[in-house]
C-alpha cells in the first residue's frame, strides 16, 4: 500500500535537490508509474506565447535535466530565441509533483551520439525521417522517407545534425506532496550563492 498522504518536512529533504529528485524518481519507478520519466516541457515562443509538450527525461544529474529531440522542431526554435524552460513531472500513485525552471543549452554531440547508439533501430530511422513540427501534406510522405532510410541504412542511420540533447540547468525545483484536504506540502529549492535555499510554499 502506497502512502499518498506522507508528510513532506524540511528535515526529510536531501540538501541536494538532484539527489532528492532521483530519490523520488526511483520510488516512482518502483511503485509502477507507467512512464515516470515523462515530463511536460514548457518554453516561450518567439511571439511570447507559452508552449508545452511532453518529453522523456534521459537523466538528471548535477549538470541538469537532459532530454533529446529535434533541433529544428518548434521547441528548438523557442529555445534558440529564449533559452529558458520549465518542467513538470506528475506521479499519481505517489500523489507527487515536481516542478523545475532554469536555463537550457544543447548537450555536446558526444552525449547525443552515445544516446543515439542505444536507441532501437526503428526509433533512429523515425527520428531521422521526421521533420519534427513541420506541416505535412499527408502521412505517406513520412512513410516513404522511413522506407527510404530503412533501405539505405539497414543497421540504422547515423546521428543527423538536426537531432540531439538539451540540458535544463535548474534555478529552482519544487517538490509537491499531496495531502489530505488538499493541505498539500510544497517545498522549493532556489539556487543561492552558497548552495540551495529551501522554502515552504502555501498549497
Ligand atoms: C509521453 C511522451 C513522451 C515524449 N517524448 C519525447 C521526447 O523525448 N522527445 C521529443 O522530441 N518528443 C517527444 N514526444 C513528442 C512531443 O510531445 C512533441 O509532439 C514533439 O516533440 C514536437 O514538439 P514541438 O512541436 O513543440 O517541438 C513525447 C510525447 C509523449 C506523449
Amino acid at each position: 500500500m502506497i502512502d499518498t498522504d506522507a508528510p513532506l518536512d524540511e528535515e526529510d529533504l536531501d540538501p541536494d535537490p538532484i539527489a532528492q529528485f532521483n530519490d523520488w524518481f526511483r520510488l516512482a519507478a518502483q511503485v509502477g508509474e507507467l512512464q515516470p520519466n515523462a515530463m511536460a516541457l514548457a518554453t516561450v515562443t518567439p511571439e511570447g506565447d507559452p508552449a508545452v509538450r511532453m518529453v522523456l527525461l534521459h537523466r538528471a544529474d548535477q549538470q541538469g535535466f537532459v532530454f533529446f529531440t529535434n533541433y529544428e522542431s518548434a521547441k528548438a526554435r523557442d529555445l534558440a530565441a529564449r533559452a529558458r524552460g520549465a518542467l513538470a513531472f506528475y506521479w499519481p500513485r505517489l500523489h507527487r509533483q515536481v516542478r523545475v525552471v532554469g536555463s537550457v543549452e544543447r548537450t555536446d554531440r558526444e552525449e547525443s551520439l552515445a544516446y543515439w547508439a542505444q536507441r532501437p533501430c526503428g526509433n533512429r530511422i523515425a527520428a531521422a525521417a521526421s521533420p519534427q513540427s513541420r506541416v505535412l501534406p499527408d502521412r505517406a510522405l513520412l512513410e516513404i522517407e522511413f522506407a527510404r532510410l530503412e533501405r539505405l541504412y539497414p543497421e540504422g542511420p547515423p546521428l543527423p545534425d538536426f537531432w540531439g540533447g538539451y540540458r535544463l540547468r535548474p534555478d529552482a525545483i519544487e517538490f509537491w506532496q499531496g495531502r489530505t484536504h488538499r493541505l498539500h506540502d510544497r517545498l522549493r529549492y532556489t539556487r543561492a550563492a552558497d548552495g540551495w535555499r529551501i522554502e515552504r510554499l502555501a498549497p
